[in-house]
């Protein structure tokens, strides 16, 4: 059911949308997922559907339409509690599990994922706004992570080291896992981000408690759907939903909790340290995928329909809005008006829609606070003398969260863009004349999670992006993430690594025995 309409000024907006934007909360239905068998009204906690304990609701709604998806519980601290309760008696049993069984459940949740993509796909569309391509998409990087994790379950690995001085005794170095984990997940990526951290979490014998996005919660819940048809014990994988207004008491207890031995958390640098503080009272172990600010860099050498097609592909995935898109491209200035030009054309050939119409490849926004955050930035860089080339407005005529792909050039380095993540879709462009002083621009940032670099010349390839000081760096490459590589970031962009041979150690503790026979 589409929500009915509100009449702001010369603009109209449906009412979900609007109090997305005023704060106000209204009631409303809509039947587009009432056919979607994983869509739910309740969080599960221990194995059980449950409503919040003060049977308080908050609405799920579509950044497209506004229209209303759902209500899901807006649970507080003693929810909270009862999940971290359920997660410690059910950890032991399950990092008890043998090897292979659990490998074998973790192979089945992503067999089950495979099986349900679609409606995954659909849910994630509706509740976040990425073209359904992209969710496709993301089903399938987000599965590629219960799939490897469910392989490394069977390679952790200790080590025996023979005694320096006693004949018969021996150091035994095993790992075991850290217990229970709080995983806080954003709105971005509603899949990906559950699986790359549930993934090696459960891997490691960890059970989890999940507190997703406000803004996502039933991918999150549609993934708790799939975990129960895999039949993983009770309590092992655990969601808590919880409104804005709770997010900071959900996250309080999660964070205080002694029985929360680890906490990963993917959101914006500036919530991120307040969690790291927090997680200081009970020393937990810690992982933050936090902002970026990456840098792409394109030399004369460089081969510049390649670089346009990472460009485009790394700045405008997802409408710009994640944590490794291209946020200030640096053309050095042989090729900067042939580049420029090409950007341009590429980025009109853009088609800025809701994500569930498959012609769309932008979707709106996240909410409407977000298409004010770009339109600071195009205003900000034109006041000091960039020029917009294409776009640079809100796509009103689509709706409140809607901004138009945008291309602005000639941007000086003292533009907000240099300093802040701008999140959306508006690609900036600066020219550059030498190679220090572009790497010098590149660093200059407090952030360092990805940043790409187009060249041809394999000196200044291996010079560069040793220099550039960020987690990770593409080279003549756009889309850098995979299942194989250790996903992270320098600096204030984070601590720890997801994915890879790597990710499943920020679940395990290292312990030393002394053996002495
Ligand atoms: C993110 O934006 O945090 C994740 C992006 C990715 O995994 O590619």
């Amino acid at each position: 059911m589409r929500c009915l309409l509100v009449r702001v000024g010369s603009k109209s907006y449906s009412l979900a949308s609007y109090s997305k934007i005023t704060g106000q909360m209204v009631r409303t239905s809509s039947s587009s997922l009432s056919n979607n068998p994983l869509v739910t009204d309740k969080a599960f906690i221990d194995g059980k559907w449950v409503e919040a304990r003060n049977k308080v609701t908050f609405e799920v709604s579509d950044p497209a339409t506004g229209d209303c998806l759902g209500n899901v519980p807006d649970m507080s601290a003693s929810d909270t509690l009862k999940a971290i309760d359920a997660a410690k008696k059910a950890q032991r049993g399950w990092a008890a599990t043998p090897l292979k069984e659990r490998s074998g459940m973790l192979m089945r949740v992503k067999q089950l994922v495979d099986e349900h993509s679609e409606m995954l796909a659909e849910i994630m569309t509706l509740e976040s706004g990425k073209p359904i391509a992209e969710s496709r998409g993301e089903v399938k990087y987000g599965n590629s992570f219960f799939e490897w994790f469910a392989e490394e379950a069977k390679r952790i690995r200790g080590d025996i080291l023979l005694h320096p001085i006693k004949r018969d005794s021996r150091y035994l170095i095993v790992r075991q896992p850290v217990g229970v984990a709080a995983l806080i997940t954003p709105w971005n990526f509603p899949l990906a981000m559950i699986t790359r951290k549930a993934g090696a979490a459960l891997a490691a014998g960890c059970s989890v408690v999940i507190k997703p996005a406000e803004d996502t919660p039933l991918t999150a819940l549609a993934m708790a759907k799939i975990v129960e048809k895999a039949k993983l014990p009770s309590g092992v994988f655990n969601v808590v939903t919880c409104s804005r207004s709770n997010i900071e008491e959900v996250g309080d207890t999660l964070c205080k909790s002694k029985d929360v031995r680890k906490l990963s958390f993917t959101g914006s640098t500036a919530v991120g340290k307040h969690l790291y503080s927090l997680c200081s009272s009970t020393v937990k172990r810690i992982s933050l995928e936090l902002g970026g600010n990456a840098p792409f860099i394109v030399f004369n050498s460089a081969d510049v329909d390649n670089a346009i097609a990472g460009a485009m592909s790394s700045k405008f995935r997802n409408t710009g809005q994640t944590c490794v898109s291209t946020n200030r491209i640096f053309v050095q200035s042989t090729i900067y008006d042939t580049f420029c030009s090409k950007l341009s054309e590429a980025v009109k050939k853009l088609k800025c829609g809701p994500g569930i119409d498959p012609t769309s490849s932008l979707g709106p926004l996240i909410n409407n606070r977000a298409v004010i955050k770009v339109k600071e930035h195009v205003d900000d860089a034109v006041s000091r003398g960039a020029s917009v080339k294409v776009g640079g407005a809100p796509a009103t005529e689509l709706g409140p969260n809607f901004f138009h792909p945008t291309l602005i050039t000639d941007v000086p380095k003292d533009a907000l863009v240099h300093r802040d993540e701008t999140f959306g879709p508006m690609a900036a462009v600066t020219k550059f004349e030498t190679e220090e002083e572009v790497i010098e621009m590149a660093n200059s940032v407090d952030v360092g999670l990805a940043g790409y670099v187009y060249s041809s010349n394999a000196a200044q390839i291996f010079r560069v992006s040793e220099a550039l000081q960020f987690g990770m760096v593409g080279v003549n490459e756009g889309i850098i993430s995979s299942e194989l590589a250790p996903f992270g970031g320098l600096k204030e962009s984070g601590i720890g690594r997801e994915g890879s041979i790597y990710g499943i150690e920020d679940y395990l503790d290292l312990k030393y025995i002394n053996l002495n026979f």
